[in-house]
């Protein structure tokens, strides 16, 4: 067994490394009380590679493999969960879902626009009754002609503000509940095609573009459906396997943050005529998240690997999000406490990474969805 990264898979983690640390971590807390992204920075990351890294030359892509993907967004999530989430759900959710589903000429038509950065994507699934239980969705899509008639709503799209593309999942049938649920690659200028933002405001992930999305009698022709009709939960639910090794990779960042930033306050703040890194109850949280974070890794890497070998990795991937997502939760709460009144303010990020990864213990699935994914692959469903 071998676990030293490849040359190439060291320069791509030194490239996102540099972006991360250079250009986004410097504007994490501005962007996070400012409540936005700036879209200049989707542009850089266009062009630095990183959204199209994981395609396909043919595609503009930089023929990536998963365990390259998944040391870019730990690099992101590092310095900023806004951004990681943003990287996510346009590479993983739709980028690599439409790879993985498209036609030849939707790879051609959508593909090379989005490794660029010039169009963005997003990935319309949740609705307000249909959460967890995704395949309840309410949103139809009738037959019409030579196309289909969307109808419905979608909350929580991240991206979905400035979207060029929206992955949509409606169903044609909803008493066949998941076996009429269809795909389709919509474009967002697509007339019937309507959006706001999310109202309130969130705990953490404040840099994020959240939309509340309406299809009010939304033509699309038949050559946008992704996969087959009827077919469309299994696609929604492959890109989720992709994005949730993405979150978990995001989370290992947030996790490895909290490291840092403890173990530099440890060496400096002192307390009792000391360093406060030198009493053993300092140590021992600093001991143990150092232990999480080297698990969590672990459980991300091994993901990617067996994704790079073409297994399926379901299972897990649910597992790496769990542990991962749960350990960072840990991380934050303790690196908050550490820092004590200084952690309580956002004088200091690790108050940002606590209400961040609230978020990726929710999205892409809850970590009770993701325990529920990992029973049933090992138990298996009753005949
Ligand atoms: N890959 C391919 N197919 C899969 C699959 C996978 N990972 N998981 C399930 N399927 C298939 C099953 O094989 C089954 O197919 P057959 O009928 O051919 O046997 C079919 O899908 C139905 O599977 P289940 O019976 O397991 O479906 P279920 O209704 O019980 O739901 C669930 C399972 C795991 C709970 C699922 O609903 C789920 O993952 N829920 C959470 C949804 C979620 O993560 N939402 C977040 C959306 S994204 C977001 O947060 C916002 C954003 O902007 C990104």
């Amino acid at each position: 067994m071998d676990l030293s990264l490849t040359p190439s898979q060291l320069e791509i983690q030194k490239m996102a490394r540099d972006f991360a640390q250079k250009r986004v971590a410097p504007m994490a807390r501005e962007m996070d009380e400012r409540g936005e992204m700036p879209v200049s920075l989707a542009r850089e990351m266009g062009d630095l590679g990183l959204l199209g890294g994981s395609l396909p030359k043919t595609y503009g892509g930089g023929q990536w493999d998963a365990v390259s993907l998944a040391l870019c967004y730990e690099e992101l999530g590092r310095a900023d969960s806004s951004v990681r989430g943003f990287m996510t759900v346009h590479t993983s959710l739709v980028s690599q879902c439409i790879l993985t589903w498209g036609t030849e000429e939707q790879k051609r038509q959508y593909l090379p626009k989005l490794a660029r950065g010039g169009w963005i994507g997003c990935y319309c699934l949740t609705e307000p009754n249909a959460g967890s239980d995704a395949a309840s969705m309410e949103s139809t899509a009738i037959e019409d002609g030579d196309g289909f008639v969307l109808s419905g709503e979608k909350i929580w799209i991240t991206n979905g503000g400035f979207a060029d593309l929206a992955v949509v999942f409606a169903s044609r049938d909803r008493s066949a509940r998941h076996k009429g649920i269809c795909a389709f690659l919509v474009e967002t200028d697509t007339p019937g095609f309507q959006r706001e933002k999310m109202p309130g405001k969130e705990l953490g992930h404040r840099a994020s573009d959240h939309a509340h999305i309406r299809f009010e009698n939304c033509r699309v022709p038949r050559s946008a459906l992704l996969g087959e009709a009827g077919g469309g939960f299994k696609v929604a639910m492959s890109a989720l396997d992709y994005g949730r090794l993405g979150v978990a990779a995001g989370a290992v960042g947030v996790a490895q943050a909290c490291l840092d930033a403890c173990i530099e306050f440890a060496r400096t703040r002192r307390q009792f005529g000391q360093r406060i890194g030198d009493f053993e109850m300092i140590q021992s949280v600093i001991a143990d998240m150092a232990a999480d974070v080297d698990a969590a890794r672990l459980l991300v890497y091994r993901a990617a690997w067996m994704k790079d070998r073409g297994q399926k990795v379901t299972r897990e991937t649910s597992i790496a999000k769990l542990f991962a997502t749960e350990a960072a939760a840990r991380a934050a709460s303790e690196a908050v406490l550490l820092h004590g009144g200084r952690g309580y303010s956002n004088e200091y990020p690790v108050e940002r990474y606590y209400r961040d990864i609230k978020g990726l213990q929710i999205y892409e699935g809850t970590s009770h969805i993701q325990r529920i994914v990992i029973a049933r692959d090992l138990i298996g469903r009753e005949s």
